[in-house]
């Protein structure tokens, strides 16, 4: 799709804002047994940055719909491919993304208005008044297409230097309109889509350090002059040379404390195993420590299409099989995780004690009968197990083996007499026999627990 209109809404012809809200709402509803879910139960957004040109394969696209709950265009909502040529928008790639985003439930965050990369050569050129007008132009075009579909936008993207200055990155918005394009581009952003989380968002300012000091004064400043912005991004990109930083929760929270939201907006962190799974868990759990931060998205959904694809980053590998660091990102987030897939919270070695208890009519006759309770202990060997068994009305229970009994009315809780030890997977059974008195009715087994 093509359009050079500024203020026509997506959202406005489709009505799709209300359809997303409500499948949204469904998700919310599912076990906490994948990312975005468990961190629906913690008030937070689980997301990835998405690729268009990979919404056409199966697994790709299961994987997403599973396990997100939030999405960012990875390329797609850019300068070079929103605007490549003055006032001419092209949103074919990324109208696919915001589609079937919308079509799963899952909110968009947009990334990115202002940026000195992946920026039309036509942009540089242009002289101070005419850049300003073109700035101001594609915010506007851009948050008048989605306006009401985004959650939030990265208005400007990495405006500062790398390094100890905390000075400004030089690019045309810098050189030519100077410090000023910053706050015109967050005012320009207010007014084309009020209800959008406005965000600056930048990377290597995840610790204490100079760059994110000179982001800090920034935002201290606009928030004291009533600029709007409205939360900071985190790009939290780690490897070896840039690890998670020691104060990293400290730093969300002095941000926080401005009065701004914080999100995590491209987590991937280079590794592999138990390492990268550790280090994967100190972010989430930095975030889920500030109340601000309300949510996680990481830069892209499998490690053969990261752009950092050498240092496998990411939760899913290349065969889109869940990796150590989603376990653990799925565990810090209070999930649970599928049977059967090694290395999920209740899986063997994570300290949760289960049993199952599961009832069999071993003999019958015309007054009576005999039942059998097996229980079967769970992942983690167990020492002791109880259950229930409650009988129909009518009948009693004459003898009762393997087991100690404790009757109250027709209920027995069974605990072990001397077979409460179970290896895990191991099994055991207890059996009693039944006076039926008239009644034919199986008894209820209630739930096993282990301790
Ligand atoms: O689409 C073209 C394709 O037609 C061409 O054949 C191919 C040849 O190289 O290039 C393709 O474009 C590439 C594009 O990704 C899509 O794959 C670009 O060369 C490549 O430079 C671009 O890289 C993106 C990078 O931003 C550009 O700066 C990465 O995918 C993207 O993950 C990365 O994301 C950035 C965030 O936006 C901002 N923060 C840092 C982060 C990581 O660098």
């Amino acid at each position: 799709m093509s359009m050079t209109v500024r203020g026509l809404t997506r959202a406005a012809t489709a009505g799709l804002v209300a359809a997303a809200a409500l499948t949204a709402a469904a998700h919310s509803a599912e076990a906490a047994d994948t990312l975005g879910s468990a961190a629906a139960g913690q008030g937070r957004y689980f997301g990835t940055a998405v690729a268009a040109n990979h919404l056409g394969e199966a697994d790709y696209t299961a994987t997403l719909d599973r396990e997100f709950s939030s999405v960012t265009p990875e390329n797609e909502m850019k300068w070079d491919a929103t605007e490549p040529s003055r006032g001419t928008f092209t949103f074919g790639s990324a109208d696919r993304i915001v589609d079937h985003a919308q079509s799963q439930g899952m909110d968009v965050r947009g990334h990115t208005l202002v940026w000195h990369s992946q920026l039309p050569s036509w942009v540089g050129s242009l002289g101070a008044s005419d850049l300003r007008i073109a700035m101001n132009a594609h915010i506007n075009g851009l948050m008048g297409h989605y306006k009401g579909e985004i959650h939030s936008w990265d208005v400007v993207n990495e405006a500062f230097q790398d390094g100890g200055s905390g000075a400004r990155r030089s690019s045309p918005f810098q050189d030519k309109l100077g410090n000023g394009f910053i706050e015109e581009a967050f005012r320009t952003a207010r007014a084309a889509d009020p209800a959008a989380k406005l965000c600056y968002n930048d990377y290597n300012t995840d610790g204490v350090n100079a760059k994110s000091n000179a982001v800090y004064d920034m935002v201290e400043d606009f928030k004291s002059r009533g600029v709007p912005i409205d939360c900071v991004g985190f790009q939290s990109h780690f490897n070896s040379n840039s690890p998670v930083p020691s104060d990293y929760r400290q730093n969300l929270q002095r941000f926080a404390d401005l009065g701004v939201d914080v999100q995590i907006t491209e987590l991937d962190i280079e590794g592999s195993g138990s390492a990268q799974a550790a280090d994967y868990t100190k972010v989430v759990e930095a975030c889920l420590a500030v109340s601000r931060c309300t949510g996680m998205t990481v830069w892209g959904v499998t490690d053969k299409y990261s752009w950092r694809s050498g240092g496998t980053p990411l939760l899913f590998d290349g065969n889109y099989q869940e990796k150590p660091a989603h376990d653990a990102v799925l565990s810090a987030l209070g999930g649970s995780g599928d049977p059967g897939d090694p290395g999920d919270p209740g899986d063997p070695g994570d300290g949760t004690l289960s049993c199952t208890a599961t009832y069999t009519r071993t003999a019958d006759w015309s007054s009576g009968y005999n039942g059998q309770v097996t229980i079967t202990a769970g992942d983690e060997p167990i020492s002791s197990w109880t259950t229930t068994v409650t009988l129909p009305a009518q009948q009693s229970v004459s003898s009762l083996w393997n087991g100690t009994p404790t009757r109250s009315g027709n209920v027995m809780t069974v605990r072990p007499s001397w077979n409460g030890t179970l290896a895990a997977g191991a099994s055991t059974s207890f059996g009693f026999t039944v006076a039926k008195n008239g009644s034919d009715a199986a008894p209820a087994v209630g739930t096993c627990t282990a301790s």
